[in-house]
């Protein structure tokens, strides 16, 4: 049994990063039995899930959608704010249910919820009937515990790591775009912010290995890269091997793979020769997700972002000079510990002042261990929630400003899927990560196409193919 323990996840010796290969093949033990998995939290998380989906299927699981037909139910769950916590809970309930019904049944929980020692202490006493909780260090080992069937509970969560694993075998959700972890962990400590204590300090992986896993991909027909790091711009930063963020973003732009993203990008690390890069190349998405968490100063200060609003203004008009067509879009906390009147002030200011793309709002959650949790907060619910009420509307109107921009106009759209809301359409993404419906059928899936776009809401575009006539 291994516990988490904060203080092991808040250190920060450097010592060696071993790179580690995982294994990936097992024998299919559980042919034909039935996996349901939930996944929370950020595209870390689903990357991770994809992870978990090759172990499952590996072992000869096949997936299904009904909790009551699953022999095995793993949950990979979030911690980042008390809300994400909540639906977990609320799973739980049905899986306790589930198990008197079905002794057998294996009950998983994984993520970065489970990284928290207090919640585990919880499951401990109070959800004996989970049989493995696994953290985000070591999802490897997840197949093995599996197999074990163990008579009771078993807790396998380590605090931090110096492991990166290669060779990682992933069930990936799309044919089309494809996740890639370039950093592992966080260094940064927001105050506010779990995700250094649940993912570990910040570890790169080797550019070779990030470049052979891009060529793999392009020769399986993938037409998107997705580079996740919780901050891309540090990359390379722990390795001292010469090259960092942007070195990696232009090897991989050499490719020649379609379309490269990357999230998340942290203002503080973002450097020139980055903006270069990115301008230079056309498959390099012209779309940067640039969390500002608040227009105040102060806040900035207390939040550890270690940057000013001036600083953030400036890399702003930076990226907006030297990158054509550029969407960038943003993170806002409102109602952080001692958040006044005039600091949200300030919020609203910087947003009409950017005029972002999109942004995602989120109410300040306290999270145990961190320093921000231990901050005075005096401000009510009620007042928070009609703080960010205002914003999301004042959000909103540059959202639908920004799509109203591109009506009339054709755009290129990689088309990923069919439309959710209407099946006799295809959907997919704009270079600048507008979603848009479009009229045609699945025969377009995987193809970047020329769309006029005919209608704009806040959230979505709605176009037409623009077939080219021969005269
Ligand atoms: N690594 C990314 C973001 C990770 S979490 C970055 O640094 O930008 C995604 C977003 O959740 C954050 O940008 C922040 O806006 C929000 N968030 C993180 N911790 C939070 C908390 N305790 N309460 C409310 N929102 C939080
Ligand atoms: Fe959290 Fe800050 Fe790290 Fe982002 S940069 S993951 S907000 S600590
Ligand atoms: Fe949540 Fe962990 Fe991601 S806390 S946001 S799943 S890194």
């Amino acid at each position: 049994m291994n516990l988490p323990d904060l203080c092991i996840a808040r250190d920060r010796i450097k010592k060696e990063i071993k790179y580690q290969n995982v294994n990936t093949k097992f024998s299919p033990l559980f042919k034909d039995k039935k996996y349901f998995l939930r996944t929370y939290g950020c595209q870390m998380n689903v990357h991770d899930s994809e992870e978990i989906k090759f172990y499952l299927e590996a072992l000869g699981f096949v997936p299904t959608d009904t909790l009551e037909q699953a022999d095995i139910v793993v949950l990979n769950t979030c911690a980042i704010r008390e809300n994400a916590k909540d639906k977990v809970y609320g799973y739980l309930g049905r899986c306790k249910h589930l198990k008197k019904l079905n002794p057998n049944l294996i009950i998983c929980i994984c993520g970065c919820l489970v990284q928290q020692p207090h919640e585990v202490e919880t499951l401990k006493e109070k959800h004996q009937y989970i049989d493995i909780i696994i953290g985000t260090h070591n999802l490897n080992e997840l197949p093995e515990l599996i197999m074990k069937k163990m008579p009771k509970q078993t807790i396998e969560v380590y605090s931090n790591s110096d492991i990166v694993f290669e060779n990682v075998k992933y069930k990936r959700d799309s044919k089309v775009c494809a996740w890639i972890n370039i950093t592992y962990g966080c260094d940064k400590f927001c105050t506010y912010c779990i995700v250094p204590f649940t993912r570990g300090r910040e570890r790169s992986r080797k550019m070779e290995n990030i470049i052979q896993e891009v060529q793999e991909l392009k020769n399986n027909g993938y037409q998107e890269v997705t580079l996740l790091g919780q901050n891309v711009n540090a990359y390379g930063n722990d390795l001292n091997l010469g090259y960092d963020f942007a070195t990696l973003l232009e090897k991989v732009a050499q490719t020649g793979i379609p379309r490269i993203r990357f999230v998340t990008s942290h203002p503080w690390n973002f450097t020139d020769k980055m903006i270069d890069v990115i301008a230079k190349y056309d498959n390099i998405m012209p779309y940067i997700h640039l969390p500002i968490q608040s227009g105040s100063d102060a806040i900035l200060k207390k939040m550890n972002r270690r940057y000013t609003i001036a600083e953030y203004k400036e890399l702003f008009h930076k990226i907006k000079a030297k990158v054509k067509n550029v969407a960038v879009t943003t993170d806002i906390i409102v109602g952080f510990p001692g958040e006044t009147d005039a600091d949200f002030k300030a919020t609203l200011d910087i947003v009409k002042y950017c005029e972002f793309d999109n942004a995602f709002t989120f109410i300040y959650s306290p999270r145990v261990g961190t320093a921000a949790a231990l901050m005075p907060d005096e401000t009510p619910k009620e007042v928070k929630e009609e703080k960010i009420k205002e914003l999301n509307n004042l959000v909103n109107s540059y959202s639908l400003k920004s799509n109203q921009a591109l009506l009339g106009k054709t755009v290129p759209v990689l088309v990923t899927e069919i439309s959710e809301k209407d099946n006799t359409k295809v959907c997919g993404y704009t270079d600048t990560m507008k979603l848009v419906n479009i009229e045609g059928g699945k025969d377009l899936i995987g193809k970047i196409i020329d769309v006029e776009i005919t209608a704009a809401k806040s959230f979505s575009l709605d176009g037409i193919p623009k077939i080219k006539v021969n005269n």
